[in-house]
């Protein structure tokens, strides 16, 4: 009988495509992938670090299956990702029932791994080297990964994937872990990248998300010649079937006016950047070691809304940083209100072990200081979005359909009519009335009213468009 697989995935799109190919791997050794931790033989979190609370709720999901282990000792947990990296043998202490412990960098040997358990080796752990421990190659050759595996039938759509061409960071921001978890930064062959690219298009993939903790600053050189992100684009652009390609996530220094041109230039490049900004503080962003002033940032925006002007901007930001005053915030309201992004992600800072910050800065902001500046930053972030998606009414939107929503998912199986979402080239989320066939396809909808992280419309006809539709960038 095959054996029986349940992962369940927490953190950044990375961690998604880690875990899409650990499962493509493990099928290809009899593994069957089940829902619940309970029905499955090997139980497998892939894990964050970035945010205390994001490894808390893995050990605390992990303490649920003390039980689960004892009554079942033949089960086997295992830890993945960048918590099993960061934390190595303390996964171990703190919960004694975990069986194995691989990092990012060592995924590809985890079905071996789990064979050595099954014949009774015990215990298993496979990380990378630490950055400090060997020479800058050998560090970087520990944090291998094994994209080339894919398995379409673990994406969220068939038609949408990631495709990593960059490994690691080398930025080190002074409050962030990534660069210890993932390593140094790598930008993967552009002849992989371009044949994984063709794979995936050859399974039916019409859009493709560029993934890099700096996708921007990628770069790969061999003999012949050096590769940047702009001219990897204009190759992707060649790959047929590829309607659709995105990056991110972007590091603000790095949006150079060629790279811009040349997303203006390529019609499948969507005008959808994702610039975290962190702070709208010069002495935040000092203290945080971001490389770039808020004036530097700006220049950045201004350039973008130069050259992309129909584009969509969205930021981070960390709230409460290391000696973060009231009127330093006050600067991150001003910096949205500036810059009014698509969206913002907003996070209260967290102190992660080993960074610069946790060793040289005191964590003084407390904790609810913390929550109500989330809370401030988000509300002028959401009032903002939401008016600017409110002029989008009356406009049509082309739409890569997903499949049906949430509410869509919960009707009747025999229904026709359900309701549908999508997402624009500037990555809108949209929902309509639709039909499940309708998954995959690009659709032309209508916007009739909006959120502020949503547009409501209904799908028109292509003759509809072209005569009543005003010209609007979605
Ligand atoms: N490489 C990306 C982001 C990776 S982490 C970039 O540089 O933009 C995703 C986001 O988590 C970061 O943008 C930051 O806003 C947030 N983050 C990282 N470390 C954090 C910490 N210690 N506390 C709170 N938020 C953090
Ligand atoms: Fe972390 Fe900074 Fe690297 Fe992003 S650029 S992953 S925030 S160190
Ligand atoms: Fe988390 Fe690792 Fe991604 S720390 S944000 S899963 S790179």
């Amino acid at each position: 009988m095959s054996k029986r697989v349940f992962i369940h995935t927490v953190g950044c799109q990375m961690n998604v495509l880690d875990s899409e190919m650990v499962i493509a791997d493990l099928k290809r050794h009899g593994y069957t992938v089940v829902d619940s931790p309970k029905q499955a033989d090997c139980v497998l979190y892939n894990t964050c670090s970035v945010r205390e609370h994001a490894e808390e709720k893995v050990y605390s999901a992990l303490g649920k299956l003390r039980q689960m282990k004892e009554l079942d000792p033949g089960k086997t947990i295992g830890v993945m990702g960048c918590m099993a990296q960061k934390d190595q043998e303390i996964v171990f202490k703190r919960a004694p029932y975990v069986d194995l412990v691989v990092g990012p960098g060592q995924l590809h040997t985890l079905p071996d791994l789990l064979a050595k358990i099954e014949a009774g080796e015990g215990r298993q752990m496979a990380v990378s080297l630490s950055r400090t421990d060997g020479s800058q190659a050998s560090i970087a050759r520990s944090h291998e990964t094994f994209d080339p595996l894919r398995d379409p039938s673990m994406r969220p759509t068939p038609f949408q994937a990631y495709l990593r061409i960059q490994i690691g960071c080398d930025k080190f921001c002074t409050y962030c872990v990534v660069p210890n978890t993932r390593g140094p930064e790598q930008g993967r062959p552009p002849s992989q990248i371009l044949s994984e690219a063709r794979v995936l298009a050859e399974q039916g993939c019409r859009e493709i998300t560029l993934l890099g903790q700096t996708v921007n600053s990628y770069r790969f050189k061999d003999d012949e010649q050096a590769t940047d992100l702009a001219s990897l684009l204009e190759e992707l652009h060649e790959v047929d079937g590829i309607d659709r390609i995105k990056f991110v996530t972007n590091y603000p220094k790095d949006m150079t006016e060629r790279l811009l041109t040349t997303v203006r230039d390529l019609p499948k490049c969507a005008p959808y950047l994702h610039v975290p900004a962190q702070s709208g503080s010069d002495e935040v962003l000092k203290r945080m070691k971001r490389g770039y002033t808020v004036s530097d940032y700006m220049e950045m925006f201004e350039r973008i809304e130069r050259i992309l002007p129909e584009a969509s901007v969205s930021s981070d930001f960390i709230v409460g940083f290391c000696g973060e005053t009231e009127e330093d915030f006050q600067k991150s309201v001003r910096l949205i209100e500036r810059c009014r992004f698509k969206n913002s992600f907003i996070f209260q800072y967290s102190v992660r072990p080993g960074t610069t910050a946790s060793k040289r800065l005191e964590d003084d902001v407390p904790r609810e200081v913390k929550l109500r500046r989330n809370n401030d930053l988000l509300e002028v972030q959401d009032r903002l979005a939401k008016e600017d998606n409110l002029k989008r009414v009356n406009s049509v939107v082309e739409v890569l359909v997903e499949g049906p929503s949430k509410v869509g998912f919960k009707a009747d199986a025999e229904a026709q009519v359900v309701q549908m979402i999508g997402r624009t080239d500037c990555d809108r989320i949209v929902v309509f009335d639709g039909n499940r066939r309708q998954a995959g396809q690009f659709v032309n909808v209508k916007v009739d009213d909006a959120s502020c992280h949503t547009l409501i419309g209904r799908i028109q006809t292509v003759d509809v468009v072209s005569i009543a539709a005003p010209a609007f960038s979605s």
